[in-house]
């Protein structure tokens, strides 16, 4: 594999995620991108249960023939609310039930919160972590240590809608499944004025994998671009129904586009908190665009994304796998 990128300064960085397809995606997009430093992968309960977005991250380094990256595993639960998974989007075994062969990576023994919070403490220079599901780990770490937050170069999370939600009609799967660690991430990170950026659903729900772009894909003839086509052909069809869209939404991948290309997004930034106590509104991401409420959050939103800029990004990426 070549990258272009890697002439530049890499970015550490760590990965929590919850595989999930867009997940595998975004993993993918950045083992195939040199400029960034994977220094860890952590997985949290979310899509599917914790054993199996640990096993998925383990099938997906795999794939994309990286058996160096360690993975931990965190998280089984929210910190108060029930669990909630999406298998209807993602399938049962979270990877829209197509069939990897059984990983031999082993998981690491340390817990992702462990891991999390001691990288961070220890941390020569500032780390970049890369949140592509529910935000329980990070939460539960800053809870434990908050000044490890002084290590954090910024947070990039996949989360949120400003519009309507895809999970109830004002939140976003991710903010929705664990609202209290959204919001623990959010204040404490405002607390230690690291930056975060959110690329919410809306911007996510313009980054469409169209038939055009999957056969891109498909057209790059090596086995990992093969798999991205086939498991977005299998990807929340009933969403795109529902949604009328073209293809599935690529939501995670755009987290990690954002670190490679950020001129691809437009950024506005606002105060802002996640709605903990509503049982209408609950997981909500509010935003206070007028400044009226005094939030103790603030955050980098994501505006628009450039679909096509995005699209290229992830094919010329994958066209670097042999
Ligand atoms: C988010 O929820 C999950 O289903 C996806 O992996 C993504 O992180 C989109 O709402
Ligand atoms: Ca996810």
């Amino acid at each position: 594999m070549t990258d272009a990128s890697s002439t530049r300064q890499s970015i550490p960085l760590i990965i929590d995620c919850d595989p999930g397809i867009d997940d595998a995606v975004a993993l993918l997009l950045a083992m195939a991108s040199a400029s960034l430093e994977i220094r860890g992968i952590t997985t949290v309960a979310g899509n599917v249960s914790i054993e199996t977005t640990s096993t998925n991250a383990r099938c997906i380094c795999e794939l994309g023939q990286r058996s160096d990256l360690k993975i931990f595993p965190g998280c089984p639960r929210p910190m108060v609310r029930p669990a909630i998974v999406a298998a209807h989007v993602h399938g049962e075994n979270g990877l829209g039930g197509i069939h990897f062969p059984s990983p031999q990576l082993p998981l690491q023994q340390r817990h992702g919160v462990d891991f999390l919070r001691d990288s961070l403490l220890q941390a020569s220079s500032p780390i970049t972590l890369a949140t592509l599901g529910p935000l329980t780990n990070v939460a539960t770490a800053l809870i434990q240590a908050p000044q490890m937050a002084q290590n954090l170069d910024r947070i990039v999370m996949m989360g949120g809608a400003v519009g309507a939600g895809n999970v109830t009609a004002a939140a976003e799967f991710n903010c929705y499944a664990d609202p209290h660690a959204a919001q623990v991430v959010l204040h404490t990170a405002a607390e230690y004025d690291v930056p975060v950026v959110v690329i919410p659903l809306d911007v996510t729900h313009t980054a469409i994998a169209n038939p055009a772009r999957r056969q891109a894909l498909r057209n790059l003839h090596n086995p990992v671009a093969e798999t991205v086509a086939t498991l977005l052909d299998n990807y929340g069809l009933r969403e795109q129904r529902d949604m009328g869209f073209s293809g599935p939404p690529l939501h995670d991948p755009c987290v990690i586009a954002y670190l490679l290309q950020p001129a691809l997004f437009e950024l506005e930034s606002v105060p802002a908190t996640i709605e903990i106590t509503s049982p209408l509104t609950q997981g909500r991401l509010v935003i206070d665009r007028n400044r009226e409420l005094d939030l103790p959050g603030r955050i980098e939103l994501a505006t628009s994304i450039d679909a096509e800029g995005f699209y290229g990004l992830l094919t010329e990426a994958l066209g670097r796998f042999s």
